[in-house]
């Protein structure tokens, strides 16, 4: 069954590894392995040791979400997205604005690969719009005529119909893009903040049970759990959290 179908909270949890620390990635795998569903592994950690880093967590069964979003020509970004299937990790990234040729690119190499090997396809997951990027940004600098709303569901549209899988979605956005591209396409929510949990650097955010009501399959979550006194009871209290929301 694949995790976003899931009804297990833990499943849905997907804990940020932001480190380029290899001694504290390990430390967040041992203690935190029976807590969360899966683990992100960004550009930092990946740049820092390459796919050893994804065999050090998947040697202890762990679930592997490479968020290194690939943007180039198609061919290549092909190659990169064989080579991620070729891991075995559960999701990767990849960038919306990078076109339907590459994005169908992408989907394609996926996907033969996965029949070829007998192994179910990763989720690729597609970034519309960096949350980065502000209103001023797309218009001025991107030179973008339509809104950020309308831009993101158009790019999500485009990634739909190209044979991408998955979204990743800031929490104000998670609502339109269910609405917009129904149930079937899996949604991953950054921002996530417990009410108990400092807010950081994250300016819009949402609470757990309210990214699991407005329609995210699987919120990613660093610092609240990692920053934590007491890492596995911070885990514990957000799935519990989100499973009283999926339960409802
Ligand atoms: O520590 P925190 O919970 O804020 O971590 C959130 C994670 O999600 C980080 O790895 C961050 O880079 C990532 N992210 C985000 N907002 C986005 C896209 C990714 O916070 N729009």
């Amino acid at each position: 069954m694949p995790l976003s179908t899931s009804t297990i909270a833990r499943d849905r949890l997907i804990l940020a590894v932001d480190t380029a620390d290899i001694k504290e990635a390990r430390r967040y795998l041992d203690e935190l392995h029976a807590h969360v569903g899966v683990f992100k592994i960004g550009l930092q950690l990946f740049t820092h040791y390459g796919p050893e880093i994804l065999k050090i967590f998947q040697s202890a069964g762990a679930k592997i979400f490479l968020d290194c979003k690939f943007l180039d020509i198609p061919n290549t970004v092909a190659k990169a997205a064989e080579a991620a299937a070729a891991h075995g990790v559960e999701m990767f990234t990849i960038h919306a604005c990078g076109g339907t040729e590459m994005l169908m690119a992408a989907s394609q190499s996926v996907n033969a690969f996965a029949q070829k090997e007998g192994v179910p396809p990763p989720t690729i997951l597609a970034v519309t719009v960096l949350t980065s990027i502000s209103p001023d940004t797309l218009r001025n600098e991107l030179s973008v005529g339509l809104d950020m709303k309308d831009q993101v569901i158009k790019l999500a549209r485009q990634c739909k119909d190209s044979g991408i899988t998955g979204l990743v979605a800031s929490p104000e956005e998670v609502k339109a893009l269910r609405s917009e591209l129904g149930k079937d396409m899996v949604i991953v929510t950054p921002g996530v903040r417990p009410a108990w949990a400092d807010t950081n650097d994250q300016k819009r955010f949402t609470t757990p049970a309210q990214a699991i009501k407005n329609g995210s399959d699987y919120l990613v979550v660093g610092r609240p759990i990692t920053g934590a006194k007491e890492p596995r009871s911070a885990a514990q209290q957000i799935v519990e959290e989100m499973q009283s929301a999926l339960d409802e």
